[in-house]
């Protein structure tokens, strides 16, 4: 039997297939002003739909024809609320709806152009009649269910988006909540605003009084300690902790070994002008130690995990702190599995890897944020621009940009790959517009010559990706004379490297880091 919800009146629903974006369409809706909540498929048939003004059936990483994909009933369809589809959803729709969905032999991840062939109401006031969206299928929908209109097709002729105007149902196979969608806030706009009718809320969504509410409740001034590895999610997280309990908060900086070149020197002068309870761990040796002999990608990053683990304990033991605080943010999170039904793409060191058994109470107040906001918010804190704009840097370290075993000579070498990359993209002025860039070191080695002799020596791979939110991201097209410069130096600077290769791949299918 349906029970009674909760909701404020005039919601709409985002349904959670476990897609990587579901969150992003609800941060999308909320900063549109209007109210939005996340639910999971298996509840949407619990609640009664008062209030309810539209429904989103979000993405998925599962095909409707596995028999553990998520489903909702279909009578849904027929309780007057507008539906949008995307993605999952929209293949869903389509499945539930009599129509077919197929396995297709190789998808569409990416940028593709499609072209409308009905605008209605979904694509009003869009006026090229084809544009690039976002992709990430494989399965696709080949026939409309009865009574469903195709509004939009790719290149390749798959279905882009269909509806059903007289039961108000939409569905678009693409991702209109992620940037790179060329008119995708305006198709949501349309969807809200037109098709569902949503009021705007009058009053303005403040994330960062949510989040100090948030900490003061949850740490109840318990002391806690947080890794501080110097990037600007545990910088704010620090920051902001420290804010609502002082000085029993107790910021932990790990020398793994596997950091960037001068990383302790900047934490040291960075966070000196704050009244901090700051530590600084030397523990390179057992970090070489753990990961001697290991290759593989996601054993590393569990070993990595562990360790943290295992230093932040003994130092919570000492000091008598019950919570761990971590800066993990959403794309950490959703990457990592840990929504329900989301595919585990890979395991960030300060979330999925964590052992199963921890002595202490994790907390991550920046957990629904996106990198953006999380800046602003660190901008708003006064941390300095350095800070604010310093490229992402991953928990495990050098040691995931290391494909295979990662050794002492092989963190030497990758490490000054790393600080000419910086370097350069500074002297050119690109460092702060691109998302990141970084070298990785390949298990190969090529033949080459240097000072007239033959050369055996090591392959850097330089990757340079734009992104907003690091859920999606482009490799850079920066000029030749930047990636010469860097390649020059690389290869004239470090010994034992002789080639170096530049990343073409955007993300998806491809991974920002490698490992
Ligand atoms: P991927 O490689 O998943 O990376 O496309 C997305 C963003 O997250 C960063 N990253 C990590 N950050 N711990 C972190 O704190 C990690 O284990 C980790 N792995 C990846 C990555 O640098 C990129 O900006």
């Amino acid at each position: 039997m349906a029970s009674q919800n909760n909701f404020k009146e005039n919601i709409v629903l985002i349904v959670d297939f476990g897609g990587q974006y579901t969150h992003l369409i609800c941060r999308r809706i909320k900063n549109l002003g209007v109210s939005a909540e996340i639910i999971y498929s298996e509840d949407l048939n619990k609640i009664t739909l008062n209030g309810v003004k539209g429904i989103i059936l979000s993405g998925g990483a599962k095909s409707v024809y596995d028999k553990e994909s998520p489903k909702i009933s279909k009578d849904v369809f027929d309780c007057k609320i507008p539906i949008l589809g995307i993605c999952y959803g929209f293949q869903l729709i389509c499945y539930l709806e009599g129509g077919v969905v197929k396995k297709g032999s190789i998808g569409e991840y990416g940028c593709c152009k499609i072209s409308i062939i009905d605008k209605g109401e979904l694509f009003s006031g869009i006026k090229k009649k084809s544009f690039l969206v976002w992709m990430n299928h494989r399965d696709f929908v080949y026939k409309t269910p009865k009574k469903y209109k195709v509004t939009s097709i790719t290149e390749n002729s798959i279905v882009a988006s269909f509806e059903n105007r007289e039961k108000n149902i939409y569905g678009v196979q693409f991702h209109p909540e992620v940037i790179h969608t060329k008119n995708g806030f305006k198709i949501l706009k349309n969807f809200l605003f037109k098709i569902c009718k949503v009021k705007k809320n009058s009053n303005n969504f403040n994330i960062k009084e949510e989040i100090y509410k948030e900490i003061k409740s949850v740490l109840d001034f318990k002391k806690a300690i947080i890794g501080l590895s110097g990037g600007v999610d545990s910088s704010t997280a620090t920051l902001m902790v420290n804010k609502v309990i002082g000085k029993n908060l107790i910021p932990v900086y790990v020398d793994t070994g596997l950091m960037r070149s001068g990383d302790k020197e900047f934490i040291l002068k960075e966070f000196s002008k704050y009244d901090l309870n700051l530590r600084i761990i030397d523990a390179k040796e057992e970090f070489f130690k753990a990961l001697k002999g290991v290759k593989d990608p996601e054993n590393k990053r569990k070993i990595i995990g562990n360790l943290f683990i295992k230093i932040f304990e003994n130092i919570a033991l000492k000091e008598g702190a019950e919570f761990l605080i971590q800066g993990t943010i959403y794309s950490d999170r959703i990457e990592s599995g840990l929504t329900k039904n989301s595919s585990i793409i890979k395991s960030h060191h300060n979330v999925g890897a964590l052992p199963k058994k921890i002595k202490l109470k994790i907390y991550e107040p920046l957990r629904n944020l996106y990198k953006d906001e999380v800046r602003k918010i660190a901008e708003e804190l006064g941390l300095s621009k350095e800070i604010i704009h310093r490229h992402v840097f991953p928990g495990p370290g050098l040691a995931i940009r290391i494909v295979g075993e990662v050794t002492r000579e092989k963190v030497k070498i990758v490490r000054k790959a790393d600080e000419i990359i910086q370097q350069e993209l500074k002297n050119s002025g690109l460092y702060n517009k691109v998302w990141m860039g970084f070298a990785v070191l390949l298990p190969i080695r090529s033949v080459g010559i240097k000072g007239d002799a033959r050369d055996y020596g090591y392959v850097v791979c330089v990757r340079i990706v734009d992104s907003k939110d690091a859920m999606t991201a482009n490799f850079s097209k920066i000029t030749y004379n930047v990636l010469e410069r860097i390649s020059t130096r690389i290869t004239s600077e470090i010994r034992e490297v002789n080639r170096v290769v530049y990343d073409i791949s955007n993300k998806p299918p491809a991974t920002i880091e490698w490992e």
